[in-house]
């Protein structure tokens, strides 16, 4: 038998204030069309004045819990995938650690940027494999509305806020790749690309800092990396491309996706596609993704799916997980 980290539970949470593409159209020089057409977004929620990335997390938590019939009593390891945490620290794990009322267990945060779910996911799965932990909550979380340069339209566009969480729980599997859970993950990072996605500043610098990103040096990379540690991952579940069920990518850009999807040779038909309400939610976004994916009836009980990202660093890697 194999210890898998299996899915029992997923929540979201999307702040309540929608920005319409129409609304940057006052301030900036820039059009509907032009954001739909280049990104595929229409709209992203932006966090109120005060909510944080721990209040947003906490209830995506619990909309997870909730979903699996179970209490915060019941989970070991929290971690939160944010570049975005309400302070320096502590993490933004321990926040939402209290704010659940959970009083044991541990709680830490990753940061990978956007491809940040899918290390967290890939931490969990070994903290669940290894006996550490038996249920993990493993959480996206983001304010990304805090970081942005209003008055840069090649990025303040693009960003949303919100929260997505799955609950993992320890299973005992036959040691299949027909098994339920994570079955294979793979991590890539290339400092070198530190240049074309960063926030220009931080503790050690004195400021908070704004994004600044070269997007189509970015896009260069993405459809190759991605589709590369996607068909990696694959490989070492011992299966293709042609057993995914669903690919729930990290919602970047429509063009990203739907290039890594042909360069995968499937079809749109086997995406979860969220960037025209969420815009890019960051490490949030494929954990908000695969909630709403679940919730439309898309994803089911033994579907194969292959999440996907990449982010500043640049970081990227893809889990492949049976639901
Ligand atoms: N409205 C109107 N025009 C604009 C806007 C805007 N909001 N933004 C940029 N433009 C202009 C540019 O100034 C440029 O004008 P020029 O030709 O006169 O110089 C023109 O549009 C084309 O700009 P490009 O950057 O070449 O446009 P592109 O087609 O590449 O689309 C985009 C830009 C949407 C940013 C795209 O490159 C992209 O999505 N990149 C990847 C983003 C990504 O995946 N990031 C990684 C994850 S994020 C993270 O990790 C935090």
């Amino acid at each position: 038998m194999t210890r898998r980290a299996v899915v029992v539970g997923t929540g979201h949470y999307l702040p309540e204030r929608v920005v319409e593409n129409a609304e940057f159209e006052a301030t900036l020089d820039t059009t509907d069309e032009w954001i739909r057409s280049r990104s595929g977004i229409e709209r992203r929620h932006f966090a109120a004045e005060g909510e944080t990335t721990s209040d947003m997390a906490a209830r995506a938590a619990e909309r997870a819990l909730a979903d699996a019939g179970l209490t915060a009593d019941d989970v070991d390891a929290i971690v939160v995938a944010t570049s975005t945490p309400d302070l320096t620290f502590p993490s933004a794990a321990t926040m939402v650690q209290s704010k659940l009322g959970m009083t044991k267990g541990f709680a830490f945060d990753v940061q990978a940027v956007c491809a940040g779910f899918v290390y967290a996911l890939s931490n969990a799965s070994a903290l669940i494999a290894s006996g550490q932990a038996s249920r993990v909550m493993v959480i996206g979380a983001e304010t990304f509305s805090r970081i942005m340069d209003w008055t840069d339209r090649s990025t303040c566009v693009l960003f949303g806020d919100g929260a997505g969480a799955l609950l993992l729980e320890a299973q005992d599997q036959p040691g299949t790749n027909k098994d339920r859970g994570i079955l294979a993950t793979d991590l890539n990072s290339d400092g070198r690309y530190k240049d074309l996605l960063y926030v220009d500043g931080g503790v050690s610098t004195h400021t908070t800092g704004h994004l600044r990103m070269q997007g189509n040096q970015v896009f260069r990379h993405a459809v190759e990396k991605l589709a590369s540690t996607a068909n990696t991952a694959l490989d070492r579940a011992g299966l293709s491309a042609g057993d995914v069920d669903w690919i729930v990518p990290h919602q970047a850009n429509i063009r990203i996706i739907q290039g890594t999807a042909k360069k995968m040779g499937l079809s749109m038909d086997n995406v979860v596609v969220t960037v025209q309400d969420h815009g890019n939610t960051s490490a949030a976004s494929i954990p908000l993704a695969l909630s709403v994916g679940k919730d439309r009836g898309q994803i089911k009980e033994g579907d194969l799916i292959v999440t996907e990202a990449i982010g500043g660093g640049l970081a990227w890697g893809a889990v492949v997980l049976r639901w």
